[in-house]
């Protein structure tokens, strides 16, 4: 199966008995799939966010332990005002929708990134949501807003120095589970898979320590467009892979 998957129907046949344990997706081409349809980049990130709604259910339906999805990075505050108010808007319809229906739904939700930078209203929504989703088991659902890998990861360091400066921590004792334990990805396994759509072959500054193992799965579907089809298609990819970390 090749790396970069072009549109095509057909049927992908997946094996719901090995299934990778921590999805990650990049949900990238919004902005595009409104254009093509006249629309202005909002309406793209509204279906976007149903098209998340869908794919987090189904993912949970399949039992999937860990889905994580790249929302907001810390790049993204680069683009105009009205585009960025208009994400925080739907993101906070999400957050009201989401809490409404958690009770039905059980879908564990987390976040990753600096919240710090919030407004108050969505900060406290994103408070609600974990507090409810913290006694759920099953799919855990880490949604990255204001994420930023080396954001992440200069996060981690300035705060391991920090406990070593106040004698907490040793230098030369620092391992790569002790080092995880100050990531926003805390408890959570390395994603096995990355599925960035949209035609775009680059990570973007999404989960740099976490993927460096992972199997990467690249399709030119936009993620308005991204269907459960496409995302067994993935599946399947990473299905035919051989994993060797290095080995033989
Ligand atoms: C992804 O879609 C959503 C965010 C980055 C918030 P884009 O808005 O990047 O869509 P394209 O890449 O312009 O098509
Ligand atoms: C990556 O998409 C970020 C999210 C999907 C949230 P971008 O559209 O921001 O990435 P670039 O600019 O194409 O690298
Ligand atoms: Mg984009």
């Amino acid at each position: 199966m090749a790396l970069f998957q072009k549109k095509t129907t057909e049927e992908a046949t997946v094996d719901f008995e090995r299934l990778p344990k921590h999805i990650a997706i990049i949900m990238d081409g919004n902005g595009r799939w409104a254009k093509k349809r006249g629309l202005p980049r909002t309406a793209g990130h509204a279906a976007g966010a149903e098209t998340f709604r869908t794919i987090a259910t189904y993912c949970k339906d399949i039992g999937l332990d860990y889905l994580t999805v790249y929302a907001f990075s810390t790049e993204n505050w680069k683009r105009p005002a009205e585009e960025v108010s208009a994400i925080m808007g739907l993101l906070k319809k999400y957050l009201l929708e989401a809490i409404s229906k958690m009770e039905k739904d059980r879908v564990k939700m987390e976040f990753f990134g600096d919240l710090s930078v919030l407004t108050p209203e969505l900060r406290e929504l994103i408070e609600q949501t974990r507090e409810i989703s913290r006694h759920y088991k099953g799919c855990q659902v880490n949604i990255c807003l204001n994420y930023g890998g080396r954001d992440e990861l200069l996060r981690a360091t300035r705060a391991f120095a920090q406990d070593c400066v106040a004698g907490k921590k040793d230098p030369a004792a620092l391992t790569e589970e002790a080092f995880e334990a100050y990531l926003f990805s805390k408890g959570v396994p390395d994603p096995d898979l990355v599925i960035r759509p949209s035609g775009e072959l680059r990570l973007s500054n999404f989960l740099l320590w976490q993927s460096a193992y992972a199997e990467f799965y690249f399709t030119d579907v936009l993620w308005p467009d991204f269907s459960k089809e496409e995302l067994h298609r993935a599946i399947a990819a990473y299905q035919s892979r051989n994993r060797r970390y290095g080995g033989v």
